[in-house]
């Protein structure tokens, strides 16, 4: 998720775009960039890091202009660094772009662009749309039908803005939008475009919703808008009733919140490309042949994850996978041969054991992979390859949509190690994976209202339990870490079955029982076994499952349907109503939710 910008006005574009640009940072900032157009051509600036270092380094008294775009990167293709910063520019420097998004078929196009003598100097998906446009403008077509012809090529998502000028009409911004979100604000005698509201609302309030396959004309003399088909469109202007807070997050009142629900598309964005026929495209650098052993290794929420990746790994590629606690792992000074690949699993890439454990897995010659979210963090620099999870910027620092990507990515990897090592495909989950998002988006919509309700009856409990078997344990886990770091509630996780060796003797009326059941799973008529037992000494159960039947809904005192899928991806559904319920019950005790006490989003200490 980046941040674009853009204004044609009366005004000086420079100043004014840094400022709103500022207010899309919490949309990622790990560099800026700016372009200006006047009539010497375009100006541009960028600068990893913060938008302030970029805005350190400008003398607005020099880029004159009352046209321009600008963009905060949060990286997906190449690390982040200036040259990958946007805006990029075609080869003559006439056109630039920002873009956020992801442009799936980025390499067959730059295989052509570069072949027909195109300069492409990034690692970026973007850049390629800029030299795209560019040979269109060649071909003698006005700027808008070059962008139009680029876009009809590429695959994937765009919220785009290009900066350039129109033979017959002049200076202009031309901006589209296809799975990626893009406002124009229509002021007095300025146009502000932004990938959100924030950087808007301080211009005007009346914006006009760019939809999927528009694309719109920016320019001195308005804002004209066509289907990319060239079918005109109506504008229609609303008028945005929201505070600026409220915008940021969108409304939701926490981010963690936002977040969850954020889940379908950051599933989605984590599949996106990725799903080719029964084989899944990755590009990693293993040689699964030499691979004897598979070792991940992670943190927290992340390790969990690895549990659920272990499962996966020897259900489907048959590869002894162990699941280590990065912290253990490094101080163990563990059997390590180049016969192991140590896979390290970190939403910010940051964490200080879990790098420190890569670390000592290259030192002793193991082949070395990745699971990050944050592209160019030292992890995802530091492994051979890896699976980047594209789920955004997490904010919240309790992980949620971190933990459902990976357990996307995990399967993934099974799935492609299964290929490389010749097991026979397994077409059905890879078709099950591609309407996960869409399981996510039917639990999520329906969901708050009686997850809220469950929190009702319980937020004032001193303790509660989770249990689950099988690939739902660290299911179980998981939904007690998050109950535990945002509504500072004791919980713990067990295996169904381990709880009569000793957590049953904590069961009583006051105590809370979540079961992770789902009817999928191969140990269900087990896991109603454990029901009856908690039953039978008083505890509340609270059930989460994918069928409602009379034994269970006998033994439960409260239900949580969520939709079928396989075993296997269960738990990126399971895992939907406990991170509502922790989030619903810190909420009622009126929490610091997105920044519990004593914790840091990103642990760089050991
Ligand atoms: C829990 C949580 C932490 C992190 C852990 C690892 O909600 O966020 O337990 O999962 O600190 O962080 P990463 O994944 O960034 O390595």
């Amino acid at each position: 998720m980046c941040g674009i910008v853009g204004y044609v006005g009366e005004k000086q574009a420079a100043p004014l775009i840094i400022e709103a640009l500022k207010k899309l940072e919490y949309r990622g900032y790990d560099s800026s960039g700016i372009s200006v157009l006047n009539s010497e051509g375009i100006f541009t600036a960028k600068k990893k890091g913060r938008i302030q270092e970029l805005e350190s380094m400008l003398d607005y008294s020099k880029i004159e202009g009352t046209l321009g775009i600008a963009h905060t990167r949060w990286a997906t293709h190449g690390i982040p660094d200036e040259i990958n910063a946007h805006p990029h520019l075609d080869c003559s420097g006439k056109i630039a772009i920002v873009h956020n998004g992801i442009i799936e078929n980025y390499a067959s196009l730059k295989e052509v662009l570069i072949s027909e003598g195109h300069r492409i100097v990034s690692q970026t998906d973007s850049e390629i749309i800029a030299h795209l446009i560019e040979k269109f403008q060649k071909q003698g077509n006005p700027l808008e039908h070059s962008v139009k012809k680029a876009l009809s090529l590429v695959e994937g998502t765009f919220g785009l803005a290009v900066l350039g000028t129109d033979k017959f009409g002049g200076p202009r911004i031309i901006a589209a939008k296809k799975g990626a979100s893009l406002i124009i604000g229509i002021g007095n005698n300025e146009i502000i475009l932004a990938s959100d509201a924030t950087a808007i609302i301080n211009h005007t309030r009346k914006v006009i919703y760019l939809n999927d396959d528009e694309v719109a004309v920016l320019s001195k003399d308005g804002c004209f808008i066509t289907k990319i088909n060239g079918e005109r469109v109506k504008n229609q202007i609303q008028e945005i009733k929201w505070s600026l807070e409220e915008i940021e997050k969108k409304n939701f009142k926490h981010f963690m919140l936002k977040e969850i629900m954020e889940q379908p598309e950051a599933v989605q964005n984590a599949l996106r490309g990725r799903i080719n026929g029964a084989v899944p495209k990755l590009s990693l650098k293993i040689d699964v042949n030499k691979t004897k052993r598979i070792i991940l290794t992670a943190c927290g929420t992340s390790w969990h994850s690895a549990l659920i990746g272990k499962y996966l790994i020897e259900k489907i590629a048959q590869i002894p996978v162990e699941a280590d606690y990065a912290s253990e792992f490094r101080y163990r000074d563990p059997l390590i041969s180049e016969t192991d690949l140590v896979m390290a699993i970190s939403q910010s890439g940051e964490t200080a054991d879990t790098l420190a454990a890569l670390r000592q897995a290259k030192s002793k010659n193991a082949q070395t992979a990745g699971i990050v979210n944050v592209v160019g963090s030292t992890i995802a620099r530091e492994v051979d390859s890896g699976i980047f999870l594209h789920a955004g910027p997490e904010i919240g620092v309790a992980s949620t949509k971190a933990f459902t990507t990976q357990v996307v990515a995990l399967a993934l990897f099974a799935l492609f190690l299964r290929h490389e090592k010749g097991i026979k495909d397994s077409p059905e989950l890879m078709r099950e994976l591609s309407m996960i998002p869409s399981k996510i988006k039917e639990f999520l919509t329906s969901a708050e209202g009686q997850i809220g309700g469950i929190a009702k009856e319980f937020y004032s409990s001193k303790n509660f339990l989770y249990l689950g078997r099988g690939v739902n344990f660290p299911v179980a886990l998981e939904g007690a870490l998050k109950l535990k770091e945002i509504s500072y509630i004791h919980a713990e996780g067990y295996p169904a079955a381990e709880m009569k060796h000793g957590p049953i003797a904590l069961v009583d009326d006051e105590m809370p029982v979540v079961f992770v059941a789902t009817q999928s799973a191969s140990t269900f008529d087990k896991i109603t076994s454990n029901m009856q037992e908690i039953k039978a000494r008083g505890g509340r159960i609270i059930t989460i499952t994918d069928e409602e039947n009379s034994s269970i809904k006998s033994l439960s005192n409260f239900l949580v349907l969520v939709p079928k899928t396989i075993e296997e991806l269960s738990p990126i559904i399971n895992v939907l109503p406990l991170q509502l319920l922790a989030y619903k019950i810190a909420d009622l005790k009126g929490l610091s939710i997105d920044k519990p006490r004593n914790l840091a989003k990103s642990v760089t200490v050991e």
